[in-house]
């Protein structure tokens, strides 16, 4: 890729420096224990998923990634640099850009400027040669908004760049926040649902271009569609009342029975294997909305 391309740091990926490093992460919330003694690890060039029923603690884990979230006790380090006092002002500097669970766009700015918004941050981080957090030239903008511009197009939404996010499908609003995360060239990228709300037909998509992304930067997703998560993550770890219950590739997590336990609760797995009907794993397929998942999230 080119070095004017989003996701593309400029320099080799290097599979130590753009590792990340989770370590006996614990997170309270009053009486609530969010996270509880979390380790994992998400290596270069890979696509490690996070999953887990309802009020897991997924987003939690990405907000302590990004500093928004302090934990009580464990570290954090990305490429052997600790991230334990990172703010999320020094994300773009270190490399690290998520989306959002909800979308999170500016309604006021158009799709190309909230991109923009994405790309302004870089020049915190020296990346724009001639800028100090905002372009002081017509030639600094243009730049900035033909970069903007090979975002939206990476992401697939790149004729709707002047459309205002308020006229776009869900989908659509997906993608510009998803290319407001490329733009800031990430060496680390946190997904937080980003197949929610998306139709089936868009999935084969998504998929394609989270397995391209991976190839420029280490990739953590967070997602319910089961079906997209065991086709692009090479390692899944799966959380259940903020603990790991469970990792390994897509088919070892699927098939485990712990995990089907976590999803559907423990009577559902027995009956399944009572009633012989074959493998857990395809008979209860996990989807993270079930009532039982919505229950224990007090939803
Ligand atoms: N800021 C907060 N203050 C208090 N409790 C919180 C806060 N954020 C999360 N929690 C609680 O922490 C637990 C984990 O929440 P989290 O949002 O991380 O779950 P999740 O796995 O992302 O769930 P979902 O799949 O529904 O998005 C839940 O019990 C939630 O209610
Ligand atoms: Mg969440």
């Amino acid at each position: 890729m080119n070095s004017g391309s989003p996701v593309d740091a400029g320099t080799p990926l290097d599979a130590t420096r753009d590792r990340l490093e989770v370590q006996g992460i614990t997170v309270h919330f009053g009486g609530i224990v969010a996270l509880d003694d979390v380790s994992l690890a998400a290596p270069a060039r890979q696509v490690t998923g996070i999953i887990g029923p309802n009020g897991a603690g997924k987003t939690t884990l990405l907000n302590v990634l990004c500093g928004f979230v302090r934990p009580t006790a464990g570290s954090v380090s990305f490429g052997g640099r600790e991230l334990n006092r990172i703010r999320p002002h020094d994300l773009a500097e270190l490399g690290i850009a998520r989306t959002l669970q909800g979308i999170g766009l500016f309604s006021g700015l158009s799709v190309i400027e909230n991109v923009m918004v994405g790309a302004t941050s870089l020049a915190k981080a020296g990346f724009w040669s001639g800028l100090s957090g905002l372009p002081r030239s017509d030639a600094d903008e243009r730049r900035l908004r033909d970069y903007s511009q090979r975002a939206l197009e990476l992401a697939g939404i790149g004729d709707f760049a002047e459309a205002m996010p308020d006229m776009l499908a869900h989908g659509q609003r997906k993608r510009v926040a998803l290319a407001r995360a490329l733009v800031a060239r990430p060496r680390l990228l946190l997904l937080d649902e980003p197949a929610s709300g998306l139709a089936e037909s868009e999935l084969a998509e998504l998929d394609g271009l989270i397995t391209g992304l991976a190839k420029q930067c280490t990739v953590v997703v967070i997602e319910h569609r089961m079906d997209l998560m065991m086709s692009v993550c090479q390692r899944i770890f799966v959380l259940d009342f903020g603990k790991v219950i469970a990792s390994g590739t897509p088919d070892q997590v699927q098939a485990d029975p712990a995990v089907t336990a976590a999803y559907l609760g423990t009577d559902v797995v027995q009956a399944v294997s009572e009633s012989g009907s074959g493998s857990t794993a395809d008979a209860t397929e996990p989807t993270m909305s079930t009532p039982q998942a919505k229950e224990r999230a007090g939803d």
